[in-house]
């Protein structure tokens, strides 16, 4: 199967998914990483590793429509099986979500449906909740909001502050998310309307 990963910046989640497809040698490829920004870090790593990088730079599109029609033919010309966003900052529209339908992942950094939207970790520190982590979901029309795939939880320890806590959930992200895109290349997700089921390993 062909995956393409989408990030804006640091693509740490990126590399993680990139270095368990090698290791544990998935049926899978990545194919592309395709950044809004052509100075996103993360394209750096995955140029060294030999994959194909694009930048469909956002700043250079001035409406959304003109930015995604950019960014489905960058896509499509990789013909991707699998769409990941790791950390790529742009809202996409129903129309792009259509059109991949059930085959883009995200993974956002909170125990979803708390705190969607951005600063999570500071929200959820004010918040003074003692759990926090991650989610890795399908991604619909509803940002933030489409069916939930997995999550991973971290404490929140009494002096943590928002970047020891931040720290701690992106470590439980970079376990989380190569399983989750694991399953999915290995067909053991079903979406029944809201809810994913996991089907047991071949045994
Ligand atoms: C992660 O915390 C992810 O949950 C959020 O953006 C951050 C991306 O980090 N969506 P990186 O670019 O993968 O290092």
């Amino acid at each position: 199967k062909k995956i393409v990963i989408l990030i804006s910046g640091r693509g740490s989640n990126m590399e993680a998914i990139v270095r368990a497809c090698e290791v544990q040698r998935w049926p899978a490829r990545i194919v592309a990483v395709i950044a809004s920004r052509a100075d996103a870090k993360g394209l750096l790593f995955a140029r060294a590793q030999g994959i194909a990088t694009v930048a469909v730079e956002a700043k250079n599109y001035p409406e959304r429509e003109s930015f995604e029609a950019a960014l489905v033919a960058a896509l499509d010309s990789f013909t991707p099986d699998l769409i990941v966003l790791a950390g790529f900052m742009r809202v996409l529209t129903a129309p792009f979500i259509e059109r991949y339908e059930n085959r883009i992942l995200n993974i956002h950094p909170s125990l979803l449906p708390s705190f969607r939207g951005l600063n999570t970790h500071q929200r959820a520190l004010d918040a003074g909740i003692k759990v926090h982590g991650a989610t890795v979901h399908f991604v619909n029309a509803q940002l933030d909001g489409g069916p939930i795939i997995a999550q991973s939880v971290v404490p929140v320890l009494a002096d943590d502050d928002e970047a020891t806590l931040s720290a701690r959930v992106l470590a439980s992200e970079h376990i989380l998310y190569p399983r989750v895109v694991r399953w999915f290349i290995e067909d053991r997700l079903t979406l029944n309307a809201t809810r994913v089921a996991l089907t047991p390993p071949e045994p």
